[in-house]
């Protein structure tokens, strides 16, 4: 039977556990919400996961030690902004400790008031529905109010790197909420 480097071992290493953990494909997205202030805030995250149909929830994994984990841990309402193939510079500025990340990226306001990427493949506008502690992150669950879709070609990422989708399925429609 061929050993398990991860099961030989008592301890967790967390750069081993990171490396395992970045052989799943995901998206990219931008989590957006709103500071106390009202400033716009955002981070690159591809811990966006759908969660439930009825009621329509998803849910995003914040970590403590981001800088807006404050807007978020207090925020009613945030959105996920999914990107398409065209983005891999924006996911980077907002993966940074840049100070204004708004500054030359359009957004509009829809139900909640969060900010929503004017360029984006799909966006999601959410009130909070819970959140839960859990170890460094924070998981919020968003309730979706209003949503809208494209047919561009999804971001991916994958083992610290960015990816392409080979044959994405166009959706049926475009559905705006
Ligand atoms: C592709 C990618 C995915 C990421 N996913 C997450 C995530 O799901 N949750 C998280 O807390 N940080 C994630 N990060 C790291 C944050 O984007 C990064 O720490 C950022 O600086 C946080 O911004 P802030 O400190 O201004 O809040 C990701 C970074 C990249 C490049």
């Amino acid at each position: 039977m061929a050993s398990c480097p991860a099961l030989d071992r008592l301890h967790i290493d967390p750069q081993e556990l990171r490396r395992a953990l970045g052989s799943f494909p995901t998206g990219v997205s931008i989590v957006t919400t709103r500071d106390a202030e009202g400033n716009p805030r955002g981070m690159t995250a591809n811990s966006f996961t759908s969660v439930s149909l009825d009621p329509p929830l998803i849910l995003v994994c914040v970590s403590k030690m981001a800088s807006s984990f404050p807007a978020f841990g207090g925020c009613d309402a945030f959105a996920v902004n999914l990107l398409h193939e065209k983005q891999g510079r924006i996911s980077s500025l907002f993966a940074s400790k840049v100070v204004d990340k708004f500054a030359d990226i359009d957004h509009d306001i829809f139900h909640t008031g969060a900010p929503v990427l004017s360029d984006c493949l799909t966006w999601f506008d959410c009130t909070v529905h819970e959140r839960v502690d859990a170890g460094d992150h924070v998981v919020l669950l968003g309730r979706v109010e209003a949503f809208a879709t494209t047919a561009l070609k999804p971001l991916a990422f994958c083992r610290g790197r960015y990816a392409e989708v080979k044959d994405p399925q166009p959706p049926l429609r475009t559905v705006k909420g």
